[in-house]
């Protein structure tokens, strides 16, 4: 039976061949960003396993791993390792932030530190986060913290990750204890990152640990995380009571909801069709779930998860957009994601080879917006590997313009959080891409940050905002 949620994605799938345009005007207009809403959060994203370095939790046996056929988990056999080593560097990364003049930054906290072992936590990592969270308002920095960004402690994935359906007590109780911890200082929480892409990496392109490939587990992953989002914001609700901002909320919930095109590669049936069921997996269930208080998921032949979960409705106080790119679809029923995706040669791309498409951005928030929930940019970025960062400029301003654009036609978005402020551990791809605002020279002992091309383009937009950036 065909669902509603995917004629939805069918007619998202379509709706994506009338683009709206981000034209060359927008793109270099000198006031770009006086179009923004008053109290707009601009800033940059990090997560925990990615900057901080030292983390022990179910990616440091991975990172050290190789697939079947001896290629290495991670590329050129990167480690994690020290990263850009920001849990000792971070009174140097807000002044990253304050040279940005960024008003917000995103981070995300660490469950492996914070309770290593089951039930234990640990009161001195808690409380350098406070520390950190009470740096960011003193700076006058909004901090928007990510509860659990993918990475897992070994006791968790130990005992079956998100497999398990005890997985959705124990991130219950951590966000539990996280947010009754820092929320003297923090009021804007997610509580997960991106559940669809873990699910997907993780249990279908079985490039991340477990490194599974099985569209059974991949669709329960992505239902357990649901169920966890919807309970642990009862949770967080009951356990940070304290309005750090002022403003008459004690919490602002929302969760990173990674959003991709997916557009048929062709005109035929197959294709259309498939690209709307990868639709509807990836980008409808998530918020559908949220709307309805009901997890479904369903993949023809494979998968069909209905199960209610009355905590989900009314879980999201905003929606958190990650967005970087569309693919083209192409039916293949033999692999496990029923498809081949790709970009057509003629594209314009990004040092990952992903589609560079401002216009999508405007279209994903366009569609969003039909929830009714304030959307802010959690995620938007590029991998520019070039000296200094030269194709990110263009890049962030073509997606600042769509966004712009968005909120002229009158849609509610209040923040845009650029991936990364600076280089970082990019997961199965390594080192090697190079995500930041600020350049990280990993080989120094420093780890020394060095300003991009697109810090300038950056401050030129957050003075339009009003804000100041920091110049020598
Ligand atoms: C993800 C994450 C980030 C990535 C970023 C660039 O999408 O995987 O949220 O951790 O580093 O998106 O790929």
């Amino acid at each position: 039976m065909v669902r509603i949620g995917m004629v939805v994605a069918l007619m998202f799938v379509l709706a994506c061949s009338s683009r709206p345009e981000v034209t060359e005007a927008r793109i270099n207009n000198p006031e770009l960003g006086k179009g923004f809403p008053e109290g707009f959060l601009f800033g940059a994203a990090t997560a925990s396993h990615q900057v901080e370095g030292g983390t022990d939790n179910d990616w440091t046996e991975w990172e050290k791993g190789t697939f079947e056929g001896g290629r290495p988990h991670i590329l050129h056999e990167d480690q994690s390792g020290l990263a850009a080593d920001s849990w000792n560097r971070f009174p140097a990364d807000v002044g990253l932030l304050r040279k940005l003049g960024a008003n917000s930054y995103r981070l995300s906290v660490e469950w492996s530190r914070i309770e290593p072992e089951k039930g234990v936590f640990d009161e001195a990592v808690l409380a350098k986060y406070q520390s950190w969270m009470q740096q960011l308002r003193a700076e006058g920095i909004t901090p928007m913290v990510t509860i659990l960004h993918f990475t897992l402690p070994r006791w968790v994935s130990d005992a079956g990750g998100w497999e398990s359906e005890e997985t959705i007590a124990h991130f219950v109780a951590y966000a539990e204890r996280v947010t009754g911890a820092l929320g003297g200082d923090v009021d804007f929480w997610l509580t997960l990152n991106e559940p669809n892409v873990y699910a997907v990496q993780a249990y279908l392109e079985g490039i991340w640990p477990p490194g599974k490939v099985d569209q059974v587990a991949a669709a329960r992953v992505l239902a357990n995380q649901l169920h966890a989002h919807g309970k642990a914001v009862t949770a967080i609700r009951a356990a940070d009571t304290i309005d750090a901002d002022g403003d008459g909320h004690a919490t602002r919930i929302g969760l990173a909801h990674h959003v991709r095109i997916f557009q048929p590669s062709t005109g035929a049936t197959l294709d259309g069709t498939i690209a709307a069921i990868t639709d509807d997996f990836f980008n409808e269930s998530t918020v559908a779930a949220v709307r309805t208080g009901r997890v479904r998921l369903e993949v023809p032949g494979t998968v069909s998860i209905d199960e209610p979960s009355p905590e989900l409705k009314g879980s999201l106080d905003w929606i958190g957009i990650n967005f970087y790119t569309r693919d083209h679809v192409r039916a293949d029923l033999g692999d496990p994601s029923l498809s081949k995706q790709y970009v057509p040669e003629d594209r314009p791309t990004n040092d990952l080879g992903w589609d560079m498409y401002p216009e999508g951005l405007f279209l994903v928030l366009e569609r969003f917006a039909a929830e009714g929930l304030p959307l802010y940019v959690t995620e938007n970025g590029m991998a520019d590997n070039t000296e200094n960062g030269e194709q990110r400029p263009r890049m962030l301003r073509s997606h600042l313009a769509a966004v712009e654009l968005a909120v002229e036609r009158g849609i509610d978005v209040r923040g845009y959080l650029h991936w990364s402020l600076m280089d970082n551990f990019e997961w199965a791809e390594g080192f090697e891409p190079r995500f930041g605002l600020f350049k990280v020279d990993f080989a120094s002992p420093e780890k020394t940050r060095t300003p991009t091309a697109a810090v300038k383009t950056f401050q030129d937009v957050a003075r339009n905002l009003g804000l100041t950036p920091e110049t020598e």
